[in-house]
């Protein structure tokens, strides 16, 4: 992660220092696993790597493994984790940054737009095959499979996504559908595989539940910022969304308020202004302040989940965390 983040200065601030450090950790495997490939595809993707991003999987990962109180085996496989979940990750964006035809990423054009389709879909590929890689060497059967399985939904959620294009009366719970696919069942996973490594499997389930509830509000919030945040803010293109035809909540919810967004051809975005004139008539009908406030709801829903099963002090952290999903930066 780079240092001079407002991201990282947040993270800092909610889970102290001494997970920060761990977090420096993952950061170090990731280099150290990305470098040692062939370069005509390492390049790209330690350019994404260098180009920051909240780090915020594998901070699960090491959270819910309580790293501060793991042993030192128990250490090594959750920075193992934590860099095969953030790997995945990774190779998605790059992967959907090819889907969503999308130019920006943490701020830097993306490996498609500085690099091409075959690089970026290469560089994909290669990053999920280090992930695994690396959890296979590091974690159990059980463990990997509970990565596979995020990593197929993912996929799925994105399959959706694009039969979806362009689709207004796409409903809310097809698009409910689509975001666990493509963003809760990662960080379920990273959860699972975070009280796994760190051997408190008997904790997954409520971890996994936990760490679902808060993806799912993560990616409310995302299509929130797509709609109203800058690319100062998000390092990506307002309006994104809709310059690739996804259809997401705050739209639906903005055309049930103004019928006359209803009537707008959704292809006939394609350039930046238009985008964003679409985000403020968006904007206009309040309808990111409410699909927000449905995150804060599901934010709530999540912590709930914990009463009673983790100490004090470790419940503090993991609602900072919740708490980071949806009031974020790049
Ligand atoms: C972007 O994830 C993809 C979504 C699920 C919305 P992040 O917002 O966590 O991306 P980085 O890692 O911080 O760049
Ligand atoms: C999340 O959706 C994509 C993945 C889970 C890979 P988005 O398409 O909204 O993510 P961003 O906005 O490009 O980061
Ligand atoms: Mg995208
Ligand atoms: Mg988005």
């Amino acid at each position: 992660m780079t240092g001079d983040t407002r991201a990282f200065r947040a993270l800092v601030e909610t889970v102290g220092e001494s997970i920060t450090a761990r977090l420096s950790d993952v950061e170090r495997r990731l280099t150290e696993l990305v470098d040692a490939r062939d370069p005509r595809a390492s390049g790209p993707a330690l350019e994404t790597l260098r180009a920051g991003g909240k780090r915020l999987r594998p901070l699960l990962v090491l959270t819910c493994g309580a790293i501060d109180d793991a042993d030192e085996t128990q250490q090594r496989a959750l920075i193992s984790a934590g860099a095969a979940v953030e790997l995945v990750h990774m190779a998605t964006l790059v992967h959907d940054d090819v889907l969503d035809d999308a130019a920006l990423r943490r701020g830097r054009p993306t490996v498609y737009a500085e690099h091409g389709r075959e690089r970026a879909v290469q560089t994909g590929d290669m990053l999920f095959a280090i992930a695994f890689e690396e959890l296979a060497a590091s974690g159990d059967a059980d463990q990997v499979r509970a990565l596979s399985e995020a990593a197929s939904g993912l996929a799925t959620g994105e399959l959706l996504q694009r039969e979806d294009a362009w689709n207004a009366t796409v409903t809310r719970d097809r698009y409910l559908l689509r975001c666990s696919l493509k963003t809760a069942r990662l960080f379920e996973a990273a959860a699972q595989l975070g009280a796994h490594a760190g051997g408190r499997p008997e904790l997954a389930p409520t971890l996994g539940a936990f760490g679902a509830k808060v993806g799912l509000a993560f990616q409310l919030a995302d299509d929130v910022l797509d709609v109203v945040a800058s690319t100062e803010q998000t390092g990506k293109t307002r309006g994104a969304d809709l310059l690739d035809g996804t259809v997401n909540l705050p739209l639906i919810v903005a055309t049930e308020r103004d019928a006359s967004l209803g009537d707008v051809e959704l292809r006939s975005i394609t350039t930046a202004e238009r985008a964003a004139e679409i985000c403020d008539r968006i904007v206009a009908t309040g309808a990111p302040d409410d699909v927000l406030a449905e995150a804060r709801k599901l934010i709530a829903d999540a912590k709930e989940l914990l009463d009673g099963r983790v100490t004090r002090t470790e419940r503090s952290v993991f609602e900072s965390i919740a708490d980071q999903a949806v009031v974020r930066n790049k």
